[in-house]
């Protein structure tokens, strides 16, 4: 396992395992169980997959059953929009998000998206994060202007910004802007953790030719080829899945090394763009998660 430092000194693991869609509580807990078991020290949830409490019954179990101790563990949750409504909304969804879990802290809570008034939530994530309930504090779908601005104006600078980032969507461009998203998140010293590092189901990455190629000659999978190449641009990687022998195959990626040929030949797929479905730079999908529509 790699480790990357985060401005607040904390060591943050380069792996992790993503837990949306992952509504059923048995379901996440054993995912999050076995993921611990295979060695995944860093588990990323949210108030928003509505799974925390399934979360934290898997990190305890783990630590009652002796294959780790808490502080071995790295886990984030988010607060969702409509508890940045102002200061005292986000204090109690931090307190929430706490209680549900049942570890005792966060390692790492993220301000889920930048929409609703996250000035004011930010104040309550500072104040908790000095209080030690939060041991870091972050964002995520911060986009360039927008994490400036941020970084520019609040007191505790984001230790991460969690965003879109795969082959197809590098955030290593600016679209119409002179620095781009990675440019931004390195000149602020905010570490970049990359959601949907797969591709989400997307964009079918399995089947493409350069990657099947690289993956060849390494004797690896091209899931594991795509993670190894955040991770060896500095990039947290937090892939989902629900299968073993896939929660097996993505922690297998520290064995190998991309060429720098290789990591230019993956990062040629960047379309510049996200082809999610969640459209973060348009009206009605704001819209739509403030609940207004
Ligand atoms: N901050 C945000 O706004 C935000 C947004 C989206 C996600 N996230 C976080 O990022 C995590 C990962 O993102 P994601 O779940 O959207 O996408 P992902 O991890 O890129 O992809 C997950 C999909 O790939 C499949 N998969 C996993 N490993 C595979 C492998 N080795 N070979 C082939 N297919 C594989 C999974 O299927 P099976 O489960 O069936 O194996 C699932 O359909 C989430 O779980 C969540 O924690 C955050």
């Amino acid at each position: 396992m790699q480790y990357i430092t985060l401005n607040t000194g904390a060591q943050m693991p380069m792996m992790g395992f993503g837990v949306f869609r992952v509504p059923d509580p048995k379901e996440c807990e054993d995912s999050v169980y076995e993921a611990i078991r295979i060695g995944y020290r860093l588990i990323d949830t949210a108030t928003a997959y509505r799974n925390e409490e399934a979360v934290g019954a898997a990190v305890r179990r783990a630590i009652a059953d002796g294959i780790c101790a808490r502080e071995d563990l790295f886990v984030t949750s988010k607060l969702w929009v409509t508890d940045m409504k102002d200061e005292a909304t986000a204090a109690a969804g931090i307190d929430a998000s706490l209680d549900r879990l049942d570890i005792g802290y966060l390692d790492l809570y993220l301000e889920h998206q930048a929409y609703n008034d996250y000035f004011a939530a930010w104040r309550a994530m500072q104040d908790a994060y000095r209080a030690g309930k939060l041991r870091a504090i972050g964002v995520s779908n911060f986009y360039p202007n927008i994490l400036t601005n941020f970084c520019e104006c609040v007191e505790v600078v984001p230790a991460v910004n969690q965003v879109e980032l795969h082959p197809y969507y590098t955030q290593e461009h600016g679209l119409m802007a002179e620095e781009s998203a990675m440019d931004v998140m390195h000149r602020y010293g905010v570490v970049p953790e990359a959601w949907a590092p797969l591709g989400g189901g997307r964009y079918n990455p399995f089947e493409e030719p350069d990657f099947l190629a690289i993956a060849e000659a390494h004797g690896k999978t091209v899931g594991q080829v795509i993670l190894r190449w955040n991770i060896q641009r500095g990039v947290v990687v937090i892939p989902k899945s629900t299968h073993v022998e896939r929660i097996r195959e993505n922690f297998d990626v520290w064995d190998f090394e991309l060429t720098p040929d290789e990591m230019a030949t993956i990062s040629s797929h960047d379309m510049g763009y996200s082809g999610s479905r969640a459209k973060h730079f348009e009206p009605s999908f704001v819209r739509m998660v403030l609940g207004k529509e």
